[in-house]
């Protein structure tokens, strides 16, 4: 962020990962506080000492132009980064009071708090409910079979994809069409119960009747997870955020509401 804050609206902007309006409804408690962040590709820095709040239960939406490290900061907050063997990570990356980046954080639990959704829907070559089940069995988060059961149709129903696909549960997630299959792996993502959904231009790839639908659902889904979106449309980012952070060349300029 700036030192000197943007004037948007004829307004000062508040200071670094204040909220511009806020509906006093909302909850407004921290998921994610960043301070300082800087994040190196070998000798190319693509994160450039951001400082965001992400608030729980709102939706976050990312934007900002092509390269602007949009993605690479969604991978700060699940140390996806960790797989790649080039990066070095500085600053603070705290969710809920907890350093991410420190030794002795579990990967994978955290992983699971904080799920993932793609811009391709990626569904494991697996059937529709092997793809929501695995993860959770993996977990242990349920084993008995009618468990499982229980928890393929409460994420399908979360996910607003229980109706299409109720009665071919067996057949491949591919089969779906590219809606359905991103709806598959919102679902996907829901089933182990996690805190943090983070979504990487999760309609870009969909027809405009299917990214009505995903944006409808982050409206319900943002009453149980937090979500923080990229997206490359304004409007989008207009429809479905509570807050707006705009990057640019790996800084993070302002944190705004739209509405
Ligand atoms: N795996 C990687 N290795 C090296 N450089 C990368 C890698 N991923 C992204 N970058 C670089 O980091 C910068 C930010 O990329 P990215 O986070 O993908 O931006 P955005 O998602 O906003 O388009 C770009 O300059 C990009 O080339
Ligand atoms: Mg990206």
């Amino acid at each position: 962020m700036n030192s000197q804050a943007p004037v948007m609206n004829g307004q000062q902007t508040p200071a670094v990962g204040q909220p511009y309006t806020r509906n006093e409804a909302a909850c407004h408690d921290l998921s994610f506080r960043i301070r300082d962040l800087n994040l190196w590709y070998g000798k190319n820095q693509a994160l450039n000492n951001l400082n965001i709040d992400l608030f729980q239960k709102n939706v976050t939406a990312l934007i900002g132009p092509s390269g602007c490290g949009k993605s690479t900061f969604l991978r700060c907050l699940n140390r996806m980064n960790d797989l790649i063997p080039s990066v070095r990570v500085e600053g603070l990356v705290e969710m809920d009071g907890l350093d991410v980046n420190a030794p002795k954080m579990d990967e994978v639990a955290l992983r699971r708090r904080v799920g993932m959704v793609f811009q391709k829907p990626n569904p494991f070559p697996k059937s529709i409910f092997e793809n929501i089940a695995y993860a959770p069995r993996m977990h242990d988060l349920v084993s008995r079979k009618a468990e499982q059961e229980e928890l393929v149709e409460k994420a399908l129903r979360d996910a607003g994809l229980w109706n299409e696909v109720k009665d071919k549960l067996h057949e491949p997630g591919t089969s779906l069409s590219g809606g359905q299959q991103q709806r598959l792996c919102i679902a996907r993502a829901i089933a182990v119960q996690p805190d943090v959904i983070l979504m990487d231009e999760p309609t870009s790839a969909l027809d405009p009747i299917s990214t009505a639908t995903i944006e409808d659902l982050m409206d319900k889904l943002k009453e149980k997870f937090t979500i923080i979106t990229v997206t490359h449309n304004m409007q989008q980012a207009a429809r479905v955020a509570d807050y707006t952070a705009f990057f640019h060349l790996g800084k993070s300029l302002s944190t705004t509401t739209l509405k």
